[in-house]
């Protein structure tokens, strides 16, 4: 299983913790157990609000001494309300500290959308700032600041669009090193990706597993279930390796990195174990077959058109 490699010469390993969803009570066991199964990659992000659980499990993890710090890679990611430059610093340092770290090894902006400071969860267009109140390219600035000081040793962008990383680019002369957004079979992003690929941006896939963890409120009608597609059943049982193996492999050998969430041990263990499976050209013929552009987190929470975020992912 080949890692992304960044210009710098550091290496991420492709499968990696997800912890969206992750509940309090149960995360730190979560983080530890992936831990000790061998995982060197953990997601996080300050708006799961379970940062200071994972701190926890990392406090006592690395103060064991058989796990360093160094050797595992962890992302927290920007949430909305901190997009003005002089919030960004502050937003992270409280990640640090609820993590219990004195860097990052990846800072994300969360959402190309800004709401005000004070603002978690909006309510109404009221509690948005405006692209022009809060332009991304400044929030952009202050996120390379946080490299320069050492930080974050890499900073990118999550939930980004083609279009939004060309204007990015333009307007700030810099290409994020990474953009994390929804990949799976049934949304393979091929334009994305090829973009990100010549622009040498990595691409992290959230949702790989289709999420079905979500609360029913943010759950469309229907939603189609990875697990149950023939072509999946058909290559786990080929392989005698689990479905949800089949699609976080599909995502590593694919290129990018993949952070299915698991809190349950044993299946943090199955996750990681996917990197040992080889999907074959036929595997990824039919499984290149099941895209059908489908979204399980549709963005459209944030579009409020009269504030300027009218179409999320531009298509
Ligand atoms: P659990 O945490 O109980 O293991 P995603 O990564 O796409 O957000 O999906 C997360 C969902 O998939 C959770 O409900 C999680 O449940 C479940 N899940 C994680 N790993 C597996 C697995 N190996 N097999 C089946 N379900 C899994």
């Amino acid at each position: 299983m080949k890692s992304l490699k960044f210009k710098n010469g550091d290496e991420l390993f492709p499968i990696g913790l997800g912890t969206w969803k992750s509940k309090p009570g149960e995360v730190k066991n979560a983080v530890i157990s992936a831990l000790e199964s061998g995982y060197k990659h953990i997601d996080c992000a300050a708006i799961y609000g379970n940062e200071k659980e994972i701190g926890e499990a990392f406090n006592e993890v690395f103060s064991k001494g058989e796990i360093k710090r160094e050797d595992v890679w962890i992302t927290s990611k920007l949430w909305n309300n901190a997009h003005l430059p002089q919030d960004v610093e502050p937003a992270m340092k409280q990640t640090l500290n609820d993590l219990q770290l004195d860097y990052l090894d990846l800072y994300l902006i969360h959402w190309p959308v800004a709401f005000k400071p004070d603002v978690q969860s909006p309510e109404g267009p009221e509690d948005y700032l405006t692209p022009q109140e809060a332009p991304i390219s400044e929030t952009w600035k202050a996120m390379s600041q946080l490299k320069e000081k050492g930080l974050a040793k890499h900073i990118g962008v999550s939930n980004f669009s083609k279009q939004k990383l060309e204007e990015l680019i333009a307007n700030t002369g810099e290409i994020p090193e990474m953009n994390q957004v929804e990949l799976h079979p049934l949304l393979q992003q091929n334009d994305l990706f090829e973009y990100c690929s010549k622009q040498g941006i990595h691409l992290t896939g959230y949702s790989p597993l289709g999420s079905g963890d979500r609360s029913d409120g943010m759950k469309q009608e229907n939603e189609p279930n990875m697990f149950e597609k023939t072509a999946v059943q058909k290559i786990a049982s080929k392989h005698n390796v689990s479905p949800a193996q089949v699609l976080i492999n599909w995502s590593a050998q694919r290129g990018t990195a993949v952070i299915p969430k698991s809190t349950n041990p044993g299946r943090i263990k199955e996750n990681l174990e996917a990197a040992r499976l080889q999907l074959d050209k036929d595997d990824l013929k039919d499984l290149a077959q099941l895209d059908e552009h489908y979204r399980y987190v549709t963005g459209k929470f944030f579009e409020v058109e009269e504030k300027g975020y009218k179409n999320i992912y531009d298509e």
